[in-house]
């Protein structure tokens, strides 16, 4: 089979030893410099210090060959939490917020999430896939290849299943890997406001099952939060969606702690995601349970809240993954490279510990490190060619992409 050569770069990659990095592995990444790897059959079939990767390297077999003159050559992102798949943007709320209102009160009053459910429920499919495959395609530009996107804007059984539909469609149409996540409790929709254990029921009554036999979504995922849903039923939900054998992860302690976060190791979740107020208690359960931390800086950019204390996560050794949240609310951005620049310059950590957070830890946050999330024979060749020389100039170049070519399963497509 043919071969194609990348060589003259400087490779920097997580190496994943079977689990997620914890603890001082997270920022333990490899370095080749100047590195070679090799593509057959769009899996990665060698990797090193370039004069070893090319000691035994039939020339034959090699039909094309990058020089590529220096640069950094990273994973691409996985982005293991998102919600790209809605029907309109919310501009106007974020004056609102700007002018000091809170997010909660903003979805008290019927807007936020509740103005985005009205949003999908009337959105054609084929609008919705349109506005999430531009979405998806900014990401892919941005270097994300590998996405989560999440239901949560329908409510209802039909909505819901569109929704997932329509992810499911985004996923077979475009290069990215496309993971579906159910998230039908996202939101108490208004027609249950004043019953809300009465959707917790149709949830586990009927939703669930219903996407368990349509077959697209592998997790489940919550929103746990005041005014949102408790403890009490997110165990419900989430225990119910374990039963049908899908996996969960939940919104926990993005606002208040609620205990989201021990919840999230009390069921073996496999990631507890926002965890701004996490307390050292429940960090202490999710590093028991080995549940990732996946943090959204992003979302604590544009809310103006504290961020996440990354490195009590680190020190702790709880895995921590990073994700952009893409939603026309509380973080509207597609770009992993933004909010690994967030993470190193606000949350403290490293640029290899972010790097490993935003490939690595993020494909384990998905199920899928088994073929995408560091550059090691047999996995899928899916990686970045970046205008500088190490993983700092995605923090370094502020707001600026510096991801100069995506290559998927080893073809360049941006
Ligand atoms: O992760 N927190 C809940 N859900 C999203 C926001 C969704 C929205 O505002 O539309 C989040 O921040
Ligand atoms: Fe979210």
């Amino acid at each position: 089979m043919m071969l194609k050569l990348f060589r003259n770069a400087r490779i920097v990659t997580p190496k994943d030893e079977g689990s997620p990095a914890a603890g001082k592995n997270q920022g333990n990444v490899i370095r080749y410099d100047p590195g070679a790897l090799i593509v057959k059959g769009g899996r990665i079939a060698g990797i090193g210090e370039e004069h070893a990767v090319l000691e035994g390297l039939p020339a034959e077999e090699v039909h094309m060959e990058v020089d590529c003159k220096g640069r950094c050559l990273i994973p691409g992102f996985v982005d293991p939490h998102t919600h790209m798949c809605f029907a309109r943007l919310r501009e106007a709320e974020f004056d609102m917020r700007i002018g000091g209102m809170s997010y909660l009160d903003i979805l008290r009053q019927g807007g936020g999430i509740l103005s985005s459910v009205e949003a999908v429920r009337r959105e054609s499919e084929s609008g919705l896939y349109r506005g999430t495959r531009s979405r998806v395609v900014t990401a892919l530009e941005h270097g994300t290849t590998t996405v989560e996107i999440k239901s949560g804007y329908g409510l209802d059984t039909d909505n819901e299943l569109k929704m997932l539909r329509v992810i499911d469609r985004v996923a077979r149409q475009t290069p990215l890997d496309v993971v579906p996540t159910f998230l039908g409790a996202h939101a108490i929709p208004p027609e249950y406001a004043d019953t809300p254990d009465t959707f917790v029921d149709l949830i586990v009554n009927e939703m669930l099952p219903a996407v368990r036999d349509q077959g697209i979504a592998k997790h489940c995922d919550v929103f746990c939060e005041d005014g949102v849903f408790t403890i009490d039923q997110s165990r419900r939900i989430l225990s119910a969606a374990k039963q049908l054998g899908m996996a969960v992860k939940l919104h926990a302690d993005e606002i208040r702690d609620l205990g989201g976060a021990g919840l999230a190791g009390e069921l073996n979740a496999v990631s507890a995601d926002h965890v701004l107020a996490a307390s050292d208690e429940s960090i202490d359960k999710m590093a028991r349970a080995g549940v990732i931390a996946t943090l959204l800086p992003a979302t604590a950019y544009c809310l103006r809240k504290p961020y996440a204390r990354a490195r009590t996560f680190i020190s702790r050794d709880v895995p921590v993954a990073l994700a952009t949240d893409c939603n026309p609310g509380s973080s509207y951005t597609e770009s992993m490279p933004f909010v690994i620049g967030l993470a190193v310059l606000n949350m403290g950590l490293s640029p290899a510990e972010a790097l490993t957070a935003a490939t690595l830890n993020a494909a384990y946050a998905l199920g899928l490190a088994r073929r995408t999330g560091s550059l090691e024979d047999g996995k899928n060749a899916d990686f970045l060619l970046l205008n500088g020389e190490s993983p700092s100039i995605l923090a370094y170049h502020a707001g600026v992409s510096p991801v100069r070519h995506v290559y998927k399963l080893g073809e360049k497509i941006v």
